[in-house]
């Protein structure tokens, strides 16, 4: 059967079915932004699970400068610090390495252990006195510096700000940096 038309003077659509339609649309909107502000922060817990709470600024305490052969020697020192995710705060975990060693009696140099190029990890060989990453072999001297032009890596290794705190304290400023490019930027 045909629907009858609306008759004259009348509008298309009542204005209640319009209130009706708005009210709904504002309802899915803020049910919209309800859920999607939880779930950002979720995706962000979950892509960095160890969210550092202390922000790229902060020092962490790594080891005492006695610790550091006296030859020089590289020695990687695993890097604790508290985190905390969305609901949990976790004291002392660990967040990553350096490796220390004396560029003076008390000066220590702070080289990052991620390779510039793809981010694997290196490992130091006393008797070559040389960084080796076994990813796509990328030679670092001693003090980080690319040994051979044509290692993959774009830079060498990233050095990280480190300091000496209550005359023995080496407190290290932990950073990651950007990968696969020839300047240094910190990751914020
Ligand atoms: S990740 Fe180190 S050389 Fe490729």
């Amino acid at each position: 059967m045909q629907e009858k038309p609306p008759a004259p003077g009348t509008p298309a659509t009542a204005p209640t079915e319009r209130r009706e339609f708005l009210k709904q649309g504002c309802a899915a909107c803020l049910g919209l932004a309800a859920v999607g502000a939880p779930v950002a922060v979720g995706v962000r817990v979950l892509l960095d699970p160890l969210h550092r709470s202390g922000g790229s600024d902060a020092f962490v305490k790594v080891t005492t400068i006695d610790s550091l052969p006296e030859d020089g020697t590289p020695v990687q020192f695993p890097v604790l610090a508290d985190k905390r995710d969305a609901w949990t705060k976790f004291t002392q975990v660990p967040v990553g390495a350096v490796f220390l060693q004396r560029q003076g009696a008390r000066q220590p140099l702070a080289l990052s252990v991620v390779c510039p190029h793809a981010g694997c990890f290196v490992d130091y060989l006393e008797d070559q006195e040389s960084f080796l990453c076994p990813c796509h072999n990328s030679f670092f001297k001693k003090d980080g510096s690319l040994k051979d032009e044509q290692s993959p890596s774009p830079r060498r290794l990233d050095t990280l700000d480190v300091e000496v705190r209550n005359k023995t304290e080496v407190w290290v400023r932990f950073q990651d940096f950007q990968l696969g490019i020839t300047e240094k930027i910190p990751i914020a």
